[in-house]
């Protein structure tokens, strides 16, 4: 009889211990949610982009808004040295600066404006210009001064 008693007083004291255990699983469901929306709130503003990640298809790389004229590519990035001459640059505009320069032809112009010449920086610093751009912006300032 006696024995009988203890044996249903485990066994509800141990349903007890499972609606114990229960109710903690689901106090720490509870506490990860929290921890999740506090990281979330906390999480750097400028979060990395990985190659590969889903934010990194965001259009990062949206610079070339369509394609840039020669004298977009010049006001951009050649003006600065070529409209008044620095460091002996052929000045835009100026026939006796760029004659003996045309003379030399296209292809010599575009290899000293691609590789850079003394003074004259690789790509005239425009590090996301192309071929094709760089030969434009060159056009620009050659068809402006002869
Ligand atoms: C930091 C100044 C600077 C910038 C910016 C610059 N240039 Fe120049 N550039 C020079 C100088 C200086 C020379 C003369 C180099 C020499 O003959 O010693 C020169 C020369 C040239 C020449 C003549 C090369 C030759 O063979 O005679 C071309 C073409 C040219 N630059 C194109 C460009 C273009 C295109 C850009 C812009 C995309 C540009 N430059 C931006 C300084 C600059």
């Amino acid at each position: 009889m006696l024995a009988n008693r203890v044996t249903k007083t485990l066994s509800g004291l141990s349903a007890a211990a499972m609606l114990c255990l229960a109710a903690l699983f689901a106090s720490t469901a509870v506490a990860d949610q929290v921890t999740d929306a506090i990281a979330e709130r906390i999480a750097p503003v400028g979060s990395l982009c990985k190659s590969g990640d889903d934010c990194a298809a965001a259009p990062v790389a949206a610079a070339p808004a369509g394609p840039r004229s020669g004298e977009d590519i010049y006001n951009a990035s050649c003006t600065t040295c070529h409209a008044i001459g620095v460091s002996g640059a052929p000045r835009f505009g100026n026939a006796d600066d760029w004659a003996p320069r045309i003379a030399q032809g296209m292809d010599t112009l575009f290899d000293h404006a691609w590789n850079g010449l003394n003074a004259m920086p690789a790509k005239g610093l425009c590090m996301d210009c192309s071929e094709d751009d760089i030969k434009a912006a060159i056009q620009h300032m050659v068809d402006a001064s002869q």
